[in-house]
């Protein structure tokens, strides 16, 4: 576990990825604070979050896009502006705001100060607690792109959702709920009371057959299944379990934590050939989601203001402070965790 690092204000401090191994390669540095450039703020970042897709490129060079070593995790953040960069008038300096890091560029959320273009970050309405409005920005975005944009569910539909009880799961069965779907949930048995809590009937993928449990639950198949799992013989399992008619919606690779990296071109294969078969079931995937930028600023403003009024409640496994990304990683790695592991740094502390 990297040593926890006093805070200084005029310095920033980051956790950087020193080259490609386990998670203490993961060690904070000390630099001068970055100045935002004509079009960005700078935030002071209070929550971060850490996911799935941090392992990998944490323990492999070899993903398409991973920056060269030294460089930080990282895909969203929550915090407050404290500087503007020429040409920065929509946005003022104490403002809370959201922001992704997809494109990170090597520079991602586990900082203390970010700066990120003005058109990435959404001002975030008072008294919701930035560690769970971050689960909104990677999570919960996708999570309505796969129901909404592409899946396009209708209220009464059923749904199968695998990694129930992760970060984009649990997203996903909160708005399964509010649009009034059906849900069956597949997650490991001690994360079964949550997927219950949050709407859903629970499936041991581990225990189970989970085809024969949704056909003798619904009879038919469901509507829609989500997975992001990947690999060969998952998604061709996830077909079986729609119904005539239904969508499989792929958007991930989870599968990597127990077989590794080579799942990857395995599922990008599999998927091709699932979406050339014509039997009345479609195979659908997901687009980048920071490709239109008014969708993200309206879909991400529209999920805050949900927050704020509790419409939802974004699951937060553990606040883990930023200079112990180590342990925030070793924590994902076990699997001790549901819903979203947060970095929290010393701002956050002290705002509480
Ligand atoms: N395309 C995008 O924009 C996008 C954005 C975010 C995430 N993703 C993808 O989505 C995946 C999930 O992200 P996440 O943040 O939700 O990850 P997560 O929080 O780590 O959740 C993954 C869940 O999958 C479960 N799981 C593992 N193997 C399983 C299996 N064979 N069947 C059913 N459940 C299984 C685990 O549950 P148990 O602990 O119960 O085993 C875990 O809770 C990531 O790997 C990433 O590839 C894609």
């Amino acid at each position: 576990m990297t040593a926890r690092v006093k805070i200084d204000t005029i310095k920033n401090h980051r956790a950087v990825v020193t080259r490609h191994g386990g998670p203490d390669v993961l060690q904070m540095i000390e630099e001068e604070l970055p100045e935002p450039q004509a079009g960005e703020v700078r935030v002071k970042v209070l929550a971060a979050g850490v996911s799935a897709y941090d392992l990998m490129f944490r323990s492999s060079g070899s993903l398409p896009g991973t920056p060269s070593v030294p460089f930080t995790l990282g895909t969203d953040i929550v915090g407050l502006v404290d500087k503007l960069g020429e040409g920065v008038t929509a946005i003022e300096p104490g403002q809370m705001v959201a922001g992704a890091t997809f494109c990170f560029d090597g520079l991602g959320g586990y900082t203390e100060t970010i700066c990120l273009p003005d058109s990435e970050v959404v001002p975030v309405p008072l008294g919701v607690d930035p560690a769970q409005a971050v689960c909104l920005v990677a999570n919960y975005l996708t999570a309505h792109m796969a129901m909404h944009e592409t899946a396009g569910v209708q209220t009464g539909e059923r749904i199968l959702v695998h990694g129930a009880a992760g970060g984009v799961g649990t997203a996903l069965l909160e708005l399964g709920k509010l649009a009034g779907l059906e849900m069956y949930g597949t997650a490991s048995g001690p994360k079964h009371d949550l997927v219950s809590a949050l709407g859903a009937t629970p499936i041991d993928y581990r225990t189970e057959d989970v085809v024969a449990r949704i056909h003798t639950l619904t009879g038919d198949g469901v509507d829609v299944v989500f997975d992001p799992i990947g690999g060969a013989r998952q998604l061709w399992r996830s077909r079986q379990a729609l119904r005539k008619g239904g969508r499989l919606v792929w958007f991930g690779v989870a599968a990597t934590k127990r077989v590794g990296l080579r799942v990857i071109p395995i599922t990008m294969l599999t998927v091709g050939l699932l979406k050339l078969l014509r039997n009345g079931k479609r195979l659908l995937t997901i687009p980048d989601l920071g490709a239109d930028n008014a969708w993200y600023r309206a879909t991400l403003a529209e999920l805050l203001n949900m927050l704020a009024a509790g419409k939802i409640n974004p699951v937060v496994s553990k606040r883990v402070p930023l200079a112990e990304s180590a342990s925030a990683h070793e924590l994902l790695e076990r699997g001790e965790y549901a819903g979203r592991v947060v970095l929290v740094t010393d701002s956050y502390t002290e705002s509480l």
